[in-house]
């Protein structure tokens, strides 16, 4: 007998044949309709006991929950919403689970609240929306691979322990074998030369520095990893730990930068609802239930399946950080003094509402914001003519914000050196970095993408620790 998931059972599966089929129970109904799911799909599949076999004993044993492996014939289905069911004459209990617990747990099959849900994030992949949500984030991460492969990008594992602080935004765990009781000291300060690696480390906020080493050998890689950020910054759109995606490549310039950033993220969505549609259409009804909750007004103009098709089909609107600012500055929000932090002219950092009324309110799409002051941004981006800007670029996503940062790297040794010293980053401990300048320098860019962001915006889910298995964030370490 064929053991096969339900996903590869109602795709090919034969009526008449006998299978095996394990999973949970999600429900089980009238003593002969059992709901069961294994993860392979959205979709459960209905187990109908054969009244001959079964009787009052066997049946107290198939709560909610409970784990099986069940077996019999495949027939058509006469219920509705599935196309077959098992016709079933055995089922062995794998785990039992009892009722009494699983009341008290989100296994409940109601509809619980995402902060619920979240509390026990340990058991969330087993409800229909965690499912989904995770078969999605493979997907994207799957489509990612298939992107750069395709484009002749190579994957590169950059390490996760790294003495640079490459954003220079000071925002790092520190990585130590000091017994932190006992700190080694020398002429009054700690002395690092003890510590495991011979002096202070931490665990990397980017693998930006070392692709672009990479990317002066191999010409086009890309990294895909973990990356962590001790920033102290409690949002629904930051994690301390996150994964990101780093392209660099040799010979591009900035323009060809945001064609490649763009060209990614609508793979990416199309990808996603080629290979996702099922997972997607329950999100899209999830939320269109959740809008219907809504006043009119606040109600988002598009659904969700809407939403990632107009950021597939339409340009992305391309503006630099000047104009942004003159259009911030007219703005009516501005006018009404709605905006929590006043736009001040040229050399105001973006936040989050400025950059989403961009979006969502001014262009009515994404948006690519290049060009923003020196002062702002990172010290490896390449210094601009008028000698007040850098090649940088954000893309900014609806109801996301900034989902990609990225630039075309400074490449001329003596302007980086220059800039490196007004940063105060030291020279002697980024020679390595420097080398790279000084052997056949040639332009470069790449850029960011914040995976999980990403996720949200496929799965139209607003806090971004629903698209990650367990979150990281401040004062939160569980599981
Ligand atoms: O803009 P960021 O800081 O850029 C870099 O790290 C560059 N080294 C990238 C590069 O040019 N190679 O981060 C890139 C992206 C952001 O646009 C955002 O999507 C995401 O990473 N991100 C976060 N995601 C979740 N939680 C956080 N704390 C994040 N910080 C940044
Ligand atoms: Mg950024």
């Amino acid at each position: 007998m064929d053991y096969l998931s339900i996903k590869e059972i109602l795709s090919q599966g034969q009526v008449g044949k006998e299978y095996e089929v394990k999973g949970w129970i999600r429900s089980f109904r009238n003593n002969q309709f059992v709901a069961l799911s294994d993860g392979s799909t959205l979709q459960t599949f209905q187990l109908v006991l054969n009244p001959d076999k079964f009787d009052e004993t066997s049946f107290k044993n198939l709560s909610i929950a409970t784990s099986v492996s069940a077996s019999g014939k495949l027939a058509e289905s006469l219920g509705q919403g599935q196309k077959f069911e098992l016709i079933v004459d055995k089922i062995v209990v794998l785990g039992h689970a009892n009722s009494d617990e699983v009341q008290k747990t989100i296994l409940q099959p109601k509809r619980h609240s995402l902060d619920f849900l979240r509390e026990q994030a340990h058991l969330r992949f087993r409800t229909q929306l965690f499912g989904a949500v995770f078969r999605v984030r493979h997907h994207l991460a799957m489509a990612i691979h298939d992107f750069f492969d395709s484009r002749g990008f190579f994957y590169l594992h950059a390490p996760i322990i790294t003495a640079s602080d490459a954003e220079g935004a000071g925002e790092m765990f520190q990585v130590t074998s000091l017994d932190l009781e006992h700190l080694p000291q020398k002429d009054g300060r700690i002395d690092y030369e003890q510590d495991f690696f011979a002096k202070k480390a931490s665990l990397s906020v980017s693998g930006q520095l070392q692709a672009e080493l990479a990317a002066m050998g191999l010409g086009k890689v890309y990294t895909f990893g973990p990356t962590f950020r001790a920033e102290n910054s409690n949002t629904s759109r930051h994690l301390a730990e996150f994964w990101m995606i780093e392209p660099e490549a040799a010979f591009m310039d900035l323009a060809g930068d945001m064609d490649l950033a763009e060209a990614m993220l609508k793979h990416c969505l199309s990808y996603a609802l080629e290979k996702c549609a099922d997972d997607i259409a329950f999100l899209d009804e999830r939320l269109k239930q959740e809008e219907s909750q809504k006043p009119m007004i606040e109600r988002s103009k598009l659904n969700l399946i809407e939403k990632l098709k107009f950021c597939i089909e339409q340009p992305y609107q391309r503006l630099t950080y000047r104009e942004a600012i003159d259009i911030l500055m007219q703005s009516t929000p501005q006018k009404k003094g709605k905006f929590k932090y006043p736009v001040r002219g040229f050399g105001t950092d973006l936040q989050s509402e400025h950059e989403r009324y961009l979006v969502e309110t001014h262009f009515e799409r994404p948006v690519i914001l290049t060009d923003y002051p020196r002062e702002i941004k990172a010290f490896y981006m390449r210094l601009n003519d008028d000698q007040e800007t850098v090649a940088a670029m954000d893309i900014l996503f609806p109801g996301i914000g900034e989902i990609v940062g990225g630039s075309q790297r400074e490449e001329r040794l003596e302007v980086l050196v220059e800039k490196m010293k007004s940063f105060d980053i030291s020279e002697e401990e980024m020679s390595w970095y420097l080398d790279s300048r000084r052997f056949g320098t040639v332009p470069h860019a790449g850029f960011g993408l914040g995976f999980e962001r990403l996720v949200m915006f496929v799965t139209g889910l607003t806090n971004i620790r629903d698209v990650i298995p367990f979150a990281r964030t401040p004062k939160n370490c569980h599981f």
